[in-house]
């Protein structure tokens, strides 16, 4: 593999001058950030920077903060606020943080995983590795290790780095800037990212996909809307607004295909996400990602959240029943959830809940099942364990949830129970106990446990399977007052040992 290095020395970033008001002088937003010639390759070879050429070949009309339409004249013309409103939006649109890890050893090192819009439709791969320990003082590495979120550190990386990307020679893989500071300047070494872990990924070629007959969609034809999460995107295609998934590392593609073939055998499911097609790329060779559908109210934690207890029993009540019928269509199906969380159910425009995220890719600390835990406190290998009675027990959490509105029922001590003057019919918490019980055994199938819900049909949301039906009225408030046994539940602090848990920070769990 050809092994590139650039070194880019550059003034480390000083600052901005003050914002002195709409009315105040506009001085110059930036110091002056020319590139030096580099002193020590350390071996590498050292591409020119002089005469580099930007790829233009897809650059559309409508991207804006391009270099081109940006000049550093009009930068340094700008007050602070303006500049960081520029900084924020970049940061929506070009400079897109995807996750961060820190290292397996503890030591005070992270790395950051970007995507860098370079042209309208030409997006980088980048990771960023940056060593904290012995960081000099007011450098980079020292104001990053006293910083408290990720999206704040991307910030303040990629505003250091941000004139100096324009010259950086991309790989079409990954592209690994390690930024160090050195005698007061920050030094940006450009390689392929190919240690410690191999970051590159093998896309898997469209013919692994042909037998599923699926519509396919070139990367060009998509545009851009917005960032959700980690490698997931909105996006348009032909004027639909969709969510588009990328494969998001070298370890993931199994999940990935995995992911395609439950969508796709899955639908047209009722309460499972809709499977629109794949992305490959513009020569159609290999498969770069997925479409579903939009669903526009976005992951059921943030309408937990977001509602403050307020949401009306008949509306969890519906979501609860679409909730086991979509773990039923996909376990009935032959596949497993493997992670079934809220942030894995969605609500759509027309307040429907659907699954997402079908990858048994397993959970974060937490959401595991009890028999999981034993392993996990002796650092096993748990994903092996992932399976149909996983998906059940995290469901009862998920009922759980929809339940108390608690958006995080992996804070909870366990054994996790609803207290009793939580207002739900009596069938409701027999569901819910039945999940989460500590024998797997007992856990029944999603199937059976949907024939326990009430019938849609004949308006009572509260009957039976056992008789013992609960009165509550239609928002949610029980017409007895219920003693409480006054149980307030623990928090329990998880540290994350194992590879179940993602290891990754994501970008905008913050
Ligand atoms: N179809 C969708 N409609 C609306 N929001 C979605 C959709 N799919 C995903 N999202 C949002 O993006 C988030 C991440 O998507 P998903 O769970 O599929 O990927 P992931 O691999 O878990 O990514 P991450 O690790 O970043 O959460 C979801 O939790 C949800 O907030
Ligand atoms: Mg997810």
């Amino acid at each position: 593999m050809q092994h590139q290095q650039q070194s880019i020395w550059r003034r480390l970033f000083s600052g901005r001058d003050k914002d002195n008001g709409p009315d105040g002088p506009s001085e110059p937003a930036l110091k002056s950030q020319g590139l030096e010639q580099p002193g020590d390759t350390k071996g590498g070879i050292i591409r020119h920077l002089d005469g580099f050429e930007l790829d233009r070949d897809s650059a559309d009309g409508d991207f804006m903060h391009d270099a081109d339409t940006l000049s550093k004249i009009d930068i340094q013309s700008m007050t602070t606020s303006q500049y960081d409103a520029l900084i924020d939006s970049e940061l929506e649109r070009k400079w897109i943080l995807n996750l961060s890890m820190h290292f397996r050893d503890k030591s005070k090192r992270e790395k950051f995983f970007v995507t860098f819009r370079q042209h309208e439709h030409h997006w980088r791969r980048v990771t960023i590795s940056l060593d904290y320990r012995d960081a000099p003082e007011n450098s980079l590495e020292a104001d990053l290790a006293r910083t408290e979120t990720q999206r704040e550190k991307s910030a303040k990386i990629y505003e250091a780095i941000r004139e100096s990307l324009a010259e950086i020679d991309f790989y079409s893989t990954v592209t690994n800037l390690k930024l160090e500071t050195k005698e007061g300047r920050l030094h940006v070494h450009v390689v392929e990212d190919v240690n410690p872990v191999k970051e590159i990924i093998s896309y898997p070629p469209v013919r692994m996909i042909q037998h599923m007959n699926c519509r396919r969609v070139r990367e060009r034809e998509l545009h851009f809307d917005s960032h959700m999460s980690g490698f997931v995107y909105k996006v348009r295609v032909h004027g639909q607004l969709l969510i588009k998934k990328e494969i998001p590392g070298p370890d993931t593609v199994d999940e990935f295909l995995y992911e395609i073939n439950a969508l796709n055998q899955l639908y047209p499911a009722k309460n499972v996400i809709q499977f629109y097609g794949i992305v490959v790329d513009d020569r159609e060779e290999n498969v770069t990602g997925l479409l579903i559908s939009y669903a526009a109210r976005g992951a059921l934690i943030d309408v937990i959240y977001d509602n403050d207890h307020s949401l009306p029993w008949p509306t969890r009540e519906k979501w609860a029943r679409q909730i086991v019928g979509g773990l039923s269509e996909i376990h009935e199906a032959g596949f497993v959830q493997g992670d079934f969380t809220l942030s894995n159910i969605v609500i759509d425009e027309n307040d429907d809940a659907k699954i997402i995220d079908i990858n048994r890719r397993g959970c974060p600390i937490g959401w595991e099942p009890p028999e999981a835990t034993p392993l996990i406190d002796s650092n096993q290998r748990i994903s092996m364990y992932i399976g149909v009675k996983s998906d059940l027990y995290q469901l009862g959490m998920v009922l759980w949830a929809l339940a108390t509105q608690e958006d995080e029922p992996d804070a909870y001590g366990r054994p996790l129970k609803i207290d009793a003057d939580v207002a739900v019919p009596a069938w409701y918490r027999r569901v819910v106990d039945i999940c989460l019980s500590t024998n797997p055994r007992d856990r029944v199938q999603a199937i059976q446990l949907l024939s326990w819900f009430p019938d849609q049909e004949d308006g009572s949301q509260y009957g039976r399977p056992n008789g013992s039906s609960l009165s509550v009225n239609g928002d949610g408030n029980s017409r007895r007052n219920y003693l409480s046994p006054s149980l307030i539940p623990q928090i329990k602090t998880v540290h994350p040992p194992s590879d179940w848990a993602y290891i990754a920070a994501v970008a905008n769990a913050e």
